[in-house]
């Protein structure tokens, strides 16, 4: 047995020493003050789980048995831990905000950085401020065209700082469903919109099928020579962009050590940046350079997105539970689990380690979520009364985004009424008890509490922050992102390839000549034969 091993052994055994205990009955007058940490403003309660301090240590065992603090030190430090495909991994470059130098490969690429951002915020306020203009006069509405990383973190963002928004309408386009294209074209005004393309690579289907069609339509409108003044690109190939006809000074470059869903930081949050201003940009930036600051430097107990990390492994290898909720109780964050997703599914989301081998733990959990209360009428049900547990982590303000009446103050009472509820369950007796108080025969009470009772015992997280504001949504995806790291080093995947996402898009590029009828099938298995016969039977009437 390795020394890992071990340590799961361990945490195997404190499970079942907690046996059947309850978190409930984990709390004594110390529990809360010793199960929360902060990250600057942001509390991170994880006292509403089944951890006590033995369990706990034992977890900060675990993680100094896959040398966590070297390897930290080699994220920091630019070194190429993404290894299949030999490159740094150094988002938290993007948001230095002190000038100091961040060397990879040898070279300072602070003054790189901070170009890219300084023209970003050129354009932005520019645009901004109407001195860069469609033909129409000044730009009312920015249509990103982006799918994955080059979309939700702009997209959620964006949303998540509505209160803000002070430039134009920001909409985003991502799916080649031409819905999705369709639906904005119709209520922008052409000669007043603006495109910026968003695309790491500049090759992605979607994108660029949205962006030629976006082209097409601007032509259509306008003329070709609108094309220069009304296309933007954000990319790291910009040969690519400026075959595609985007000018030199529209395309906002950046570089192959940040990944697509660790990209918001960079170019990628140009619409983002035009919706806020530089200057609120900046504070986002600000936001996850604290959190950095503190990822790297606190000591475990006391280093949020390490905790993080450490429950969601409890939860995931020790507990076994395969998803993992995410419920803001801040409207919003709508798209914060979907940005989420991406970032923790498609990180983790691995069987083979670095090593080459299979793993032989489990890995990401399934994350998902919508804002509280309005998941409360909806999924909730299982959350309390199905028979898998889910872990949830609950994200609360304490001043709300548009204060009326006592709106926030309900929200909050759901989102404590939620936690607390999923932790304390509700006997059969306590079930029996209320129904014969209310009035109830005791044959009917005894058929209903089993419908009515609560298991409990359902571990929560809770994320209190005082105002969803620039700086503070900064720090929270960078906790997230660091959490995902963390993880990624006790599973031994490398958490910043993709690769399964290849496949299908390889196969989808063979089926469609098939799709348009081009092509014949032969060879193809029975059922996608089958479909594509159905499908253009369907088309032909
Ligand atoms: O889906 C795979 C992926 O490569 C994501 O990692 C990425 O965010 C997305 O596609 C978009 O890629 P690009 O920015 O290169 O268009």
């Amino acid at each position: 047995m390795t020394v890992t091993e071990q340590k799961f052994d361990a945490l195997h055994k404190h499970r079942e020493r907690l046996g059947k205990s309850r978190i409930a009955d984990l709390f004594d007058a110390q529990r809360f003050d010793d199960f929360t940490a902060t990250c600057g403003e942001i509390l991170f309660d994880y006292s509403k789980t089944l951890l006590d301090t033995p369990a706990r240590v034992a977890l900060v065992e675990l993680l100094e048995s896959v040398n966590f603090n070297e390897k930290r030190s080699a994220f920091q430090n630019g070194e190429k831990i993404n290894t299949t495909e030999d490159r740094a991994v150094q988002h938290m470059a993007l948001r230095v905000m002190d000038g100091r130098e961040i060397i990879i490969d040898g070279t300072n690429v602070t003054p790189d950085v901070l170009a890219v951002r300084e023209a970003m915020a050129r354009f932005a306020r520019n645009v901004r401020d109407g001195s860069i203009a469609g033909q129409g006069g000044r730009f009312t509405d920015i249509v990103n065209i982006g799918i994955g990383g080059s979309d939700l973190g702009p997209a959620m963002a964006t949303l998540a700082l509505a209160p803000y928004h002070d430039g134009p309408a920001i909409h985003f386009v991502s799916n080649v469903d031409g819905a999705d294209i369709v639906d904005v074209l119709e209520k922008v005004p052409a000669a007043t919109t603006m495109f910026i393309v968003a695309s790491k690579t500049f090759t992605t289907q979607e994108t660029m099928t949205n962006a030629e069609t976006a082209r097409r339509w601007l032509v259509e409108h306008l003329g070709e020579e609108a094309v220069s003044n009304h296309f933007a690109a954000l990319s790291t190939a910009l040969d690519k962009t400026a075959a595609f006809g985007i000018r030199e000074d529209r395309a906002f470059g950046f570089w192959d050590w940040v990944g697509g869903r660790y990209s918001v930081w960079s170019a990628i949050g140009l619409s983002l940046m035009i919706a806020i201003g530089p200057q609120r940009f900046d504070e986002f930036l600000s936001g996850a350079a604290a959190a950095d600051e503190h990822f790297f430097s606190a000591d475990p107990l006391d280093n949020v997105p390490v905790l993080m990390a450490l429950v969601g492994v409890w939860h995931r290898n020790i507990c076994g539970h395969a998803t993992h909720a995410v419920l803001p109780y801040d409207n919003h964050l709508a798209r914060f689990p979907a940005y989420l997703q991406q970032l923790d599914m498609e990180s983790n989301g691995k069987r083979i380690t670095k090593d080459g081998a299979a793993v032989d733990s489990e890995t990401g959990p399934i994350v998902w979520g919508e804002p509280g209360t309005n998941g409360q009428h909806a999924f909730y049900q299982l959350i309390h009364q199905g028979t898998t547990i889910i872990p949830c982590d609950f994200l609360i303000a304490a001043n709300p985004a548009k204060p009326i009446g006592d709106h926030h103050e309900k929200l909050v009472a759901n989102a404590l009424a939620q936690t607390e509820a999923l932790m304390v369950g509700k006997t059969e007796e306590q079930v029996l008890k209320e129904l014969s108080a209310n009035g109830m025969n005791e044959v009917e009470a005894h058929r209903l509490a089993p419908h009515k009772a609560f298991p409990g015992n359902r571990p929560t997280c809770t994320f209190l922050y005082p105002e969803l504001t620039p700086f503070v949504l900064g720090q929270l995806i960078a906790l997230y992102e660091h959490k995902v790291f963390t993880q990624g080093v006790i599973w031994n995947v490398n958490s910043f390839d993709q690769w399964g996402v290849e496949l299908g898009k390889e196969l989808a590029g063979e089926l469609l000549p098939l799709v348009k009828g081009e092509a014949d099938g032969s060879g193809r298995n029975g059922s996608t034969l089958g479909l594509l016969d159905a499908f253009h039977a369907m088309r032909a009437k």
